[in-house]
Formats: C-alpha cells, sequence, structure tokens
C-alpha cells in the first residue's frame, strides 16, 4: 500500500519533471526564433537603408507579414513576365528575382488602368499567388503601357482631372490585387513638366496612401535611352521614383540597315561609339551621380534577321549590312519549333555579346548568353548600377539557363552604394 503510494508519487514527480523539461525547451526554441526573426529583419532593414529604395522612406521597413522573407538578391533582379509564353512562370523563376513585373496592362482614355482579358487576369493571378508562396521576399508590380498601350498617355498627362484619375486608378488596383507597385513604360516618354506631374502626384498618393496600409508603393520607369546632351532631371525625377529600367537596348532598330547585337555592351560601327550600354549608363550615371537607381536591360529573346551580308566594318563581324527584311522576334522555344538551334554561338569581344552569323542560310541571330550575360553582371557591379531588368522571363528556356546566369551568388552577395568611380564621368 505504501509502497504503491510511494510509486504514484515518484511517477507524478517524473511526469511534472517532463513537463518542466517541455516547457522550458519551448521557451528556449521560441527565444531562439524571435533572434533570428529579429535578425532577418535587421538584415532586411540595413538593405531597405542603404539602397534609399524610397524617397520618404522611413527607418523601419514596413512589417505587414509577420514572418519576413529572405532576399533573393541584395541587387535588383527585375523580371519583366508576360502572358504570350504558354507556360506559365515557375516558383522556381519566382525565387531568383527581386522584383515580378506583370507587363502591358492597359490605361484607357479616361486613365482608368486594367488588365484587358480575362486570359492576363488569370495570368497575372497566377503569379501573384506563386510570388506569395515562395520564401523569397518578391515585390509584384504591373507595368502600365508598353510598346502596344502607349496611345493614350500624352492626353492622361496633359489634362489635370485624369491625371487625378490614373493616380487614383493605380492605387486602387494595387489594393485590389494587393501588390506593391507600378511601373510605367510609355514609348517614347519625354520627361516633360505633365508627366513630372503626374509623377509628383503618384508619388505623395502612394506615401500617403501607404502609411495606412503600411506599405511602401514602389514606383519605376522604363525610360527609352537618353538623348545625349540634355540632363534627364531638371524635375528631380530620381527623388519620385524608386528605380529606373534604362532601355539600354535595341540602338540600331530604326535605322534597319544593319544586323547588331540587342544590347551591346561596348563598341559601335559608322561612328556610332554611343550606341551600346557603357555610353548610355555613363550618361545616366554622371548626371545624377546615383548608380543605384538604375538597372540595366538583360533581353532574353532571339533576334533572327535574313538576307544578311558582309560586316560593316572589317573586324566587326558581329555588326553586318542587311537588307532591310523585317526581322523576327523569336524564344529559344520557337526556336527549336522551327528546327533552329542556337548553340555553338560566335563570340564577340569588342561588344561582348554572342551572335551566330550563318553565310550559307544569311541568317544572323542575336541573342545573350551565360557568357554575355556575365559581362553585364559584371559591368553592373564594376559601376555600382541598381541591379538588371529581364525581358522577359517566360522567354527562358526550360532549364532557366539565363535566369541562372544572372542571379548568381557573386551577382547577388553584396548590394551597390552610390559611389562613382573618380575619373568616370571625366
Ligand atoms: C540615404 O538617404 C539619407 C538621407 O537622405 C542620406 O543621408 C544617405 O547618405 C543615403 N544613403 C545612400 C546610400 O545613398
Ligand atoms: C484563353 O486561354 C485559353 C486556355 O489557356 C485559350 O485556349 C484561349 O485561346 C485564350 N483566349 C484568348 C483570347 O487568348
Ligand atoms: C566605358 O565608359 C567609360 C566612361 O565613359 C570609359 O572610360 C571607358 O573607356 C568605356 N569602356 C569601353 C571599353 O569603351
Ligand atoms: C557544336 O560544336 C561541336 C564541336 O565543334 C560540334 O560537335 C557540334 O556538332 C556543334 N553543334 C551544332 C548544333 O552545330
Amino acid at each position: 500500500m505504501l509502497n504503491n503510494n510511494r510509486r504514484r508519487n515518484d511517477r507524478c514527480k517524473n511526469t511534472v519533471k517532463v513537463i518542466f523539461v517541455l516547457i522550458f525547451v519551448a521557451i528556449i526554441a521560441f527565444g531562439l526564433q524571435q533572434v533570428l526573426l529579429y535578425l532577418l529583419r535587421l538584415k532586411q532593414a540595413s538593405y531597405l537603408s542603404n539602397s534609399n529604395e524610397t524617397s520618404t522612406s522611413t527607418t523601419t521597413p514596413a512589417t505587414t507579414t509577420s514572418t519576413p522573407k529572405l532576399l533573393s538578391c541584395e541587387k535588383r533582379v527585375v523580371g519583366f513576365c508576360s502572358d504570350r509564353e504558354q507556360k506559365e512562370i515557375t516558383r522556381v523563376q519566382l525565387s531568383k528575382i527581386t522584383h515580378a513585373v506583370f507587363v502591358n496592362a492597359e490605361v484607357d482614355w479616361e486613365g482608368v488602368v486594367t488588365l484587358s482579358s480575362a486570359n492576363r487576369t488569370n495570368r497575372f493571378t497566377d503569379l501573384k499567388k506563386k510570388a506569395k508562396s515562395v520564401k523569397f521576399d518578391v515585390k509584384v508590380m504591373i507595368s502600365i503601357g508598353g510598346v502596344e498601350n502607349s496611345h493614350e498617355f500624352n492626353k492622361i498627362t496633359k489634362r489635370e482631372e485624369k491625371r487625378e484619375k490614373f493616380i487614383e486608378s493605380s492605387l486602387e488596383f494595387l489594393r485590389k490585387h494587393n501588390i506593391d507597385g507600378v511601373d510605367l513604360h510609355w514609348k517614347d516618354n519625354t520627361l516633360d513638366e505633365n508627366y513630372m506631374k503626374l509623377l509628383k502626384g503618384l508619388r505623395q498618393k502612394f506615401d500617403d496612401e501607404g502609411k495606412s496600409d503600411n506599405k511602401n508603393f514602389i514606383i519605376s520607369i522604363t525610360l527609352a535611352e537618353p538623348k545625349f546632351g540634355i540632363s534627364m532631371d531638371p524635375f528631380g525625377i530620381l527623388n519620385l521614383v524608386d528605380f529606373i529600367n534604362v532601355y539600354s537596348m535595341d540602338y540600331y532598330e530604326q535605322t534597319s540597315a544593319f544586323a547588331t547585337p540587342i544590347s551591346p555592351l561596348y563598341s559601335g560601327v559608322r561612328g556610332r561609339k554611343n550606341d551600346n550600354v557603357n555610353s548610355t549608363m555613363k550618361y545616366f550615371v554622371c548626371d545624377t551621380k546615383k548608380p543605384t537607381k538604375f538597372n540595366i536591360v538583360i533581353p532574353f529573346f532571339v533576334r533572327l534577321y535574313g538576307k544578311v551580308k558582309d560586316a560593316v566594318e572589317e573586324g566587326k563581324e558581329a555588326f553586318r549590312y542587311y537588307g532591310g527584311y523585317p526581322y523576327k522576334m523569336m524564344t529559344r522555344k520557337t526556336l527549336r519549333q522551327e528546327g533552329m538551334n542556337i548553340v555553338n554561338a560566335s563570340w564577340d569581344e569588342e561588344s561582348k555579346s554572342s551572335f551566330i552569323y550563318n553565310q550559307e542560310s544569311e541568317n544572323y541571330f542575336a541573342f545573350e548568353t551565360k557568357k554575355s550575360i556575365a559581362e553585364k553582371v559584371k559591368f553592373v557591379n564594376d559601376n555600382n548600377l541598381g541591379g538588371v531588368w529581364i525581358r522577359m522571363v517566360d522567354q527562358d528556356d526550360d532549364e532557366n539557363s539565363l535566369l541562372n546566369a544572372v542571379s548568381t551568388e557573386e551577382f547577388c552577395k553584396t548590394n551597390s552604394e552610390d559611389v562613382v568611380k573618380n575619373d568616370y564621368c571625366d
């Protein structure tokens, strides 16, 4: 009897001990988790404040979610995503970019922003959902405009009531879809006074309203190559936008007399020494002294020219004469479907570009490879630029070869600072 009681007592004590141990372990685990979360937040906060992403950035980042997500890259990897390809964007792709930008949102004559069709809305919804479900912090944005949707733009910026409508409508879109920002991509956008009024209004609205949403809404612009000699920033545009995607490609498109690399880093023919990424970025960087605001483009599409002839200048094999026949925009997939391939690319050392010229078929292919992307990524690092923008993520091959070449550890491990090399602007 006594024995029994004691045994029961012992068992009781043991149970109590176990419970205490469990509680102790739970407390430790909870503490550890909090410390880890705190460290993560600290890292993010320092990233945000270093890069001065927003003009009115408060010192603490918005904490809309209780579990902060990791950064996939300290640089900006802005992935433009379309709905042209059959294949939907994948989580793997989203985990390698920092901003997912759904392209070609439309704006009507009143200034109302929409996605035109149910199909496009579906693709956008799919993108949004997937972006939220990856463990990295991917900002989701829409790009308003694009080459085919820019016709109403001047009418909108000119009239105050249309500007207001556009601003209201943009904010409504962000809130309705719970996304992070807008990119303005107007073809031939001239940075005139009206455009600045629109940007100022948009910034003000996003900052004011963002406070109540506990969000730093993002504004970016996609900008045509500069008109050399004219300052781009008479209106203080850099204080209004978080970053600028520079359209550093298609330099020779208008002439249609030459087949060339899409986005040559250096070089040029026929006296066109400034028609390359290096000169374009020198212009922006030296005009503003804010290299971190700018992203250079990495085109993921392939351009095929037909009936291409001799090199324009001796030794510059990548720049060739062609008769001005329409060229074709292709993806790696459509190339395969048409029985063509772009393995064994030639390399042009001067412009750091890959290309293929086939003398028999007179076909010329312009495209990026791992090697040309490595040069662009190095260029961003060397010049303290903010990052790259990709046009388009969904045009990559099934192995994401190009995207993998972009978001390398070497590229992503440090963010840039607004420092310009001493003699760079002389
Ligand atoms: C960020 O902005 C603050 C205040 O405007 C400024 O003092 C600081 O130098 C900026 N930092 C960078 C890295 O540009
Ligand atoms: C919409 O998507 C469906 C299925 O993905 C496709 O069959 C259809 O052709 C698309 N419609 C338009 C107008 O693109
Ligand atoms: C790139 O631009 C910088 C600044 O203008 C210039 O000093 C440098 O020589 C250029 N690089 C090449 C390879 O042309
Ligand atoms: C690429 O080059 C290798 C080595 O020269 C050759 O064996 C292969 O057939 C080439 N591939 C194509 C598709 O031309």
